[in-house]
């Protein structure tokens, strides 16, 4: 049995669809359920439906084999995983915004919003800033716009989120994309399974 964490939403979806493809098969998970495991005994497989922010949680600590998560918050938190395969799906940028025409005059130390407070770290001590991080857990584009923060570091997907809220990016930090992961020993004892997994995701 091979144990899969995939992370509630789109992107999920998208995952087990492509997973589905290659003999991962568990049709009740795209039913309109709240259960949270999906298993299918005769295909050996068993999905668990995490936070996107937790499946790295769940695989560091064997409680799932394999997950897919973004590379976002792989680089946030530096889970001890192995990281397998860019599935080159969920595209998107993590990148500093603020309010349209905004110009940071460098005298005051920058109040950044974000759910990324390590990645956001790192890029400002890059660059020399002085930064106070805010750390919230969602909903980032408000920060700015309600005055709690002169700019967010958050995901951009389309865009659509900053738009609508009369933001703009002001720099990329870094390009993010999912990947599948794995739990250390269970790549060691469950390796035949993993690579057929890789190997049906690269072919499909
Ligand atoms: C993410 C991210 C942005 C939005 C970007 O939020 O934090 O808010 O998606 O997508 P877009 O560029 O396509 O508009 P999410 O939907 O995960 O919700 P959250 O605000 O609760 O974190």
């Amino acid at each position: 049995m091979i144990n899969i964490a995939l992370p509630k939403g789109r992107l999920g979806e998208s995952v087990y669809k492509s997973l589905a493809k290659i003999g991962y098969e568990c049709p009740e998970l795209l039913s309109d359920s709240r259960k949270l495991v999906f298993e299918n005994e005769e295909k050996g497989v068993r999905y668990i439906l995490v936070k996107h922010s937790d499946v790295a949680v769940y695989v560091e600590h064997g409680a799932a084999d394999v997950g897919i998560v973004g590379y976002d918050v792989i680089a946030e938190n530096e889970p001890d995983v192995f990281e397998l395969f860019d599935l080159d799906i969920g595209k998107c940028n993590l990148a500093v915004a603020a309010p349209k025409g905004f110009r940071d005059d460098n005298r005051e130390t920058l109040r950044v919003a974000t759910k990324y407070p390590n990645a956001a770290k790192k890029y400002y001590s890059s660059i020399n800033r002085e930064i106070e991080i805010i750390e919230l857990h969602g909903s980032i584009e408000l920060a700015p716009i309600i005055g709690l923060s002169d700019v967010i570091v958050d995901i951009v997907e389309t865009g659509t989120t900053l738009r609508e809220n009369g933001l703009e990016v002001c720099t990329i930090i870094q390009a993010s994309s999912a990947r599948l992961i794995a739990n250390k020993s269970s790549y060691q004892f469950k390796r035949d399974s993993i690579e057929k997994m890789i190997f049906g995701l690269e072919n499909k």
